[in-house]
């Protein structure tokens, strides 16, 4: 219809998620942490499907923060558990609708049975094309940019790149989500209003969406509630909004 904007040209090609929430929903239970990160894992299959239907192109989910090492050992224990499983259980299915799976984040941190795993999903998901499904797992933004400096420098010191040659994208092309366009909507969870460390550099003209919904509540409709808010933006990019360039 003339006059009306297409809703498929506002959908956000990429949305990243703070998955937050999932300890409160246990302890409001009478349940353990573990629990509510079971329910959360749960959350995170409906919500690629979500995205999936709604025609998103790529989905990263924070999963484990590079801050997260600091919680105590059983609580970390229990979530490298839920990830295992996780991996082994859940990638078949990722498999059949068509995702592809990618995992950014500090690997050298994790156990090597876990880094097999992530590998072999990686591989067996190489080819699929209906989503992206990217899992930041000891992830930090501001670890990914220190490496990524590094890696400059080591360019530099080679005398393979001049310092006069760097520039945005150079630093883009050296962070983990390579070849990942940045995230159009980030979505938290839990009612915090927080960045937590996650993609600082990618996020920098991310939409924001915030909602008091814990995670493992998080539910169709809550996603559906998100891109509704995102198609209502006026992305105007430090320029000037459509409304004000006709007037
Ligand atoms: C998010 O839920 C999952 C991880 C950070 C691993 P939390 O475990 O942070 O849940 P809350 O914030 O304590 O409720
Ligand atoms: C952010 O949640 C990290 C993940 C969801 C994986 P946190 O619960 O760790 O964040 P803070 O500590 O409240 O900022
Ligand atoms: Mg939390």
């Amino acid at each position: 219809m003339s006059g009306q904007t297409d809703a498929r040209s506002n959908t956000p090609r990429h949305v990243a998620i703070i998955m937050d929430g999932n300890g409160r929903w246990a302890e409001a239970r009478g349940l353990g942490r573990i629990e509510g990160h079971k329910a959360g894992a749960e959350a995170a299959r409906l919500v690629v499907e979500s995205a999936k239907e709604a025609g998103v192109e790529y989905v990263t989910l924070f999963s484990f923060s590079s801050e997260n090492w600091n919680r105590p050992a059983d609580e970390v224990k229990g979530l490298m558990d839920l990830l295992r499983l996780y991996l082994k259980k859940e990638m078949a299915e990722l498999h059949k609708k068509g995702a592809k799976l990618r995992v950014i984040g500090e690997r050298e941190r994790l156990a090597s049975d876990i880094v097999q795993l992530i590998l072999q999903a990686e591989d067996l998901t190489k080819d699929n094309t209906d989503i992206n499904v990217i899992i930041a797992l000891s992830y930090g933004g501001r670890q990914d940019i220190t490496f990524a400096v590094r890696d400059i420098a080591r360019r530099v010191k080679e005398g393979s790149l001049s310092p006069d040659a760097i520039n945005e994208e150079t630093l883009t092309q050296c962070l983990m989500t390579v070849g990942v366009p940045d995230p159009d909507l980030l979505i938290r969870s839990s009612g915090e209003a927080r960045i937590s460390n996650f993609l600082l550099w990618q996020m920098a003209y991310s939409e924001m969406y915030f909602t008091d919904t814990l995670w493992p509540d998080f539910a169709k409709k809550d996603f559906q509630a998100a891109l509704d808010f995102y198609a209502g933006r006026d992305r105007r990019y430090g320029g000037l909004s459509k409304r004000s360039q006709k007037a």
